[in-house]
């Protein structure tokens, strides 16, 4: 199960660090054109004394979205309410939350994908005209009474894009997709955690931890918190290369940044599909993976990485993969 995987992307209960959270948009190291534009908008709406336009963030786990939901509250001097889609199950718990706002406040809904249709078409109002349609009563007796709201910004947050209805997608007037960070950028984000945590840190290890961090800076956090460990244990407290690649061969990822959960899926398109290409419902199955943990989690970083390619007809391996696996390649039929 991903849950035991040191390289998830997915958050896990002690990656809840809040003091590696940057607070300000200058301390947000990456995300260049994201920070340059919303500087700009930040700015306006301040200039204006608006609310900030309501806005969606998307990308794979771990990039940083709720961490920038944070920062632009903090950038409005604005209280920011946090909740999720699955948590908010009836129309009177988004009526509840709405109602608490002050003006300008940010709402930041997490997984907002998996928000009821009969909630989101409650929110459809509210990011509108900022009111708020409740019925009350029942059958006959029932009738619709409107709240006036304060104007507000509304930042969602997903993993899954394709998954958002589109009149919810619609309604939001910023989106801006977080994409994997370079290895710079990593560097930076490890640099900034060692300061944070006071660690001594050479220079070739801050390289090594950044290549080994599939372009996620939750990984490459949780990964020196590990290699820290080492560090204090074994070594004097600095965190040399040595002591890098020690831990992290120990923590059973390699020098490509994969570990065995990777391989597991390589080796099963390689092995038992001839290659590819090959249906991810197929694949998840061979591993006995849930197909929406294998297309949020797994895939992401190899297809970036290029040991995958999505076809038409399905998941091939590349020459890359077959490199990593020590297997003689023979290009394939499908292959341009
Ligand atoms: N641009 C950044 N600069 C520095 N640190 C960052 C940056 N982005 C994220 N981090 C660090 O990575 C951690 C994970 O980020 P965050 O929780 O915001 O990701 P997320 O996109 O909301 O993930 P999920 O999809 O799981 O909700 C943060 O706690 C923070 O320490
Ligand atoms: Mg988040």
């Amino acid at each position: 199960m991903d849950k035991e995987r040191i390289v998830t992307a997915m958050s896990i209960k002690e990656d809840e660090d809040q003091t590696l959270r940057p607070q300000r948009l200058e301390q947000y190291i990456g995300q260049d054109d994201i920070k340059e534009m919303l500087d700009i908008y930040i700015k306006a709406a301040l200039k204006r004394k608006e609310a900030l336009d309501h806005m969606l963030l998307y990308g794979p786990p771990g990039l940083g979205k709720t961490t920038l939901a944070q920062i632009v509250a903090n950038e409005l001097g604005v209280n920011i309410k946090v909740t999720s889609g699955p948590a908010i199950e009836r129309s009177g718990d988004l009526a509840a939350v709405l109602s608490s706002l002050e003006p300008g406040d940010v709402l930041f809904i997490d997984e907002i994908h998996r928000l009821p249709r009969f909630v989101e078409e409650v929110l459809y109002a509210a990011m509108e005209d900022y009111v708020l349609d409740i019925v009350i009563g029942k059958d006959h007796e029932s009738r619709s009474i409107r709240i006036d709201l304060p104007p507000f910004t509304l930042i969602g947050a997903t993993t899954r894009f394709g998954d958002l209805s589109a009149p919810l997608r619609d309604r939001f007037g910023v989106v801006f997709r977080l994409n994997y960070y370079g290895v710079n950028d990593l560097e930076q984000i490890v640099r900034r955690t060692a300061g944070v945590y006071q660690n001594d840190i050479e220079e070739d290890a801050v390289n090594a931890l950044a290549k080994r961090s599939r372009g996620t800076p939750r990984i490459a956090n949780r990964l020196f918190r590990r290699v820290r460990d080492f560090a204090e244990i074994i070594g004097d407290g600095t965190i040399n290369k040595e002591i890098t690649d020690h831990a992290l061969s120990k923590l059973g990822i390699d020098h490509n940044g994969l570990d065995h959960t990777d391989y597991r899926y390589l080796k099963s398109i390689i092995e038992k599909f001839g290659g590819g290409p090959v249906g991810i419902e197929t694949i998840s199955a061979s591993i006995s993976e849930e197909m929406t943990t294998v297309e949020d989690v797994y895939e992401p970083y190899l297809l970036m990485e290029g040991y995958i390619k999505r076809t038409a007809r399905g998941r091939v391996a590349t020459e890359k993969t077959y490199q990593a696996l020590g297997i003689k390649y023979y290009k394939g039929l499908f292959e341009k």
